[in-house]
């Protein structure tokens, strides 16, 4: 007998693996069983395999079948090929351990230790809910979008695509798109740019990732609004900013409301056309003070102007970034609203001193791509489609909001406060109390409905109690029968205080 005689089951344990039903091919097959006879140490090393010739003999495959395992395994490092001897498993272990001293199993909750910032941000995501309803913020009407027409561009330019946007591209975007886009923002929201100006990106919040990357560093302060968007928060924090907050009032963020020792700011977040959530426009005074004060600051400011499209009373409120020639001001814009989440583009409109820094350190950080969709969307605003969906979803909020006013009618005559709702797609009811607020969010998550509690979007507790109410996402039924419940419960907690 040879001194390098192979262990005898295996043989019989791999006929016995390949005669059992499985989707993989049968070198697959060998090689998963090999691999994992060698892992948990039933073949330990120096053990010797029989040679190719006899597997493919005793088990019926053809010895190329064997060989592909063989060789998949030594390249692995798990087998090796003595010249002169056959294949052995190889020690693959460091030395002297008879198994992996890594943990198979999963770290438990309990177990799992996630950064200071990723707990943070894990807080902010709180209310997230991949549930679709009636309230949920932020969420356009997605029934609504012209999928066909779409479907069909998107075919279109996939067909036409040329070779080079197979590639890594450097460009900011596809040119079509950015020039489509320049001429709407030039006339819709008075901004001041030029097509090399816009670097698309993947929506918002990619803008606001790399704006706080490329100019701000960890320990550097960001203002912002308080309350405010979630997204931006957990974006700021996970880039390791000193996030300070700054109260909004009726005119917007308030600048005077700050003391005086508050860090002096990288960046400023603001949503100037409509606050996130307050609903509230910030006046010119505060406009001007805003640009005044970064200018002296050296810090830029990020304008948020995600839903400004939908303004049920005026024109939409010309951007913050066209008040001034040269302004310290990121315009960051979305198509999450206008169009769709999904889609995940946005853009950013950047000062002349920032274009080629943000657009190199873009292609670097995350690399652009999606360059079909965005053609097919820049025909989709030159043809007018755009132009045309938002003009209809302007119409479709407005009749939602006022669907969700008159289903919530019964608590407001006996006074609950809803915000003014001359823009965007959620209402702000206010309440009594945190306790209020919580026995509500409760009462809801016990009926199965998405409640936003107000308090959840300030970074420093307690902040105002209230309810963040979307309205644009759901169906006029779903809204009614939603606010129906609402204004019951409302009612009978009122009752109850
Ligand atoms: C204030 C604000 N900004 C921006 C966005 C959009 O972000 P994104 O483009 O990353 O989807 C939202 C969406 O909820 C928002 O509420």
């Amino acid at each position: 007998m040879s001194s390098h005689a192979h262990p005898l089951w295996i043989i019989e344990a791999l006929s016995m693996r390949l005669a059992s039903p499985s989707t993989a091919t049968l070198a697959q097959r060998l090689y998963q069983a090999l691999r994992g006879w060698i892992q948990n140490g039933e073949l330990g090393a120096g053990s010797a395999l029989p040679s190719s010739r006899q597997l493919a003999r005793e088990l019926k495959l053809g010895r190329n079948t064997v060989l592909s395992a063989i060789e998949r395994l030594t390249a692995e490092g798990f087998l090796e090929t003595r010249p002169g001897a056959g294949v052995f498993v190889a020690e693959w272990r460091p030395s002297g351990r008879t198994s992996i001293s890594v943990a198979s199993a999963p770290p438990s909750e309990a177990e799992l230790s996630l950064s200071a910032r990723g707990e943070r941000i894990l807080d902010f995501s709180a209310g997230l809910s991949d549930r679709y309803t009636a309230f949920a913020p932020g969420v356009p009407a997605l029934d609504q979008f012209p999928r066909e027409r779409w479907q069909r561009l998107l075919r279109r330019h996939q067909q036409q695509a040329p070779l080079e946007w197979h590639d890594y591209q450097h460009q900011g975007g596809v040119p079509a798109l950015r020039e489509a886009l320049c001429d709407y923002l030039r006339l819709s929201r008075s901004v001041r740019c030029r097509p090399e100006q816009i670097l698309i990106t993947q929506g918002a919040q990619q803008g606001f990732e790399l704006a706080a990357r490329l100019l701000a560093d960890v320990g550097d302060a960001v203002w912002l609004e308080e309350p405010g968007y979630g997204g931006a928060q957990s974006c700021f924090v996970s880039a390791g900013l000193d996030t300070v907050p700054v109260p909004v009032d009726a005119e917007g963020m308030n600048l005077e409301a700050l003391p005086t020792s508050a860090p002096s700011p990288r960046l400023i977040y603001v949503t100037p056309s409509h606050q996130y959530p307050s609903g509230v426009t910030m006046s010119l005074k505060r406009r001007v003070a805003l640009l005044e004060t970064a200018q002296r600051h050296r810090a830029w400011i990020l304008e948020d102007d995600y839903d400004s499209e939908f303004r049920y009373a005026s024109a939409p409120i010309a951007s913050l970034q066209g008040l001034v020639d040269n302004g310290p001001v990121i315009y960051v814009g979305t198509f999450s609203k206008v169009l769709y989440p999904g889609l995940r583009l946005g853009y950013l409109v950047l000062p002349e001193a920032l274009i080629e820094p943000f657009k190199r350190a873009n292609a670097r950080l995350h690399r652009e791509g999606q360059y079909v969709v965005q053609s097919a969307l820049a025909t989709f605003i030159d043809e007018g489609h755009f132009a045309r969906h938002v003009a209809r979803m302007r119409e479709r909020y407005r009749q939602r909001q006022a669907c969700l006013r008159e289903a919530l009618a019964p608590a407001v005559e006996r006074g609950l406060e809803l915000s003014e709702g001359q823009a965007g797609m959620h209402l702000v009811a206010s309440l009594a109390s945190h306790e209020f607020e919580s026995a509500l969010v409760a009462r809801a998550e016990a009926a199965g409905v998405l409640l936003s509690p107000l308090s959840r979007y300030y970074l420093e507790p307690p902040g105002r109690p209230g309810l963040v109410l979307g309205y644009a996402g759901a169906t006029e039924a779903e809204i009614a029968s939603a606010g129906s419940w609402l204004a019951e419960q409302w009612l009978g907690l009122a009752e109850d205080v």
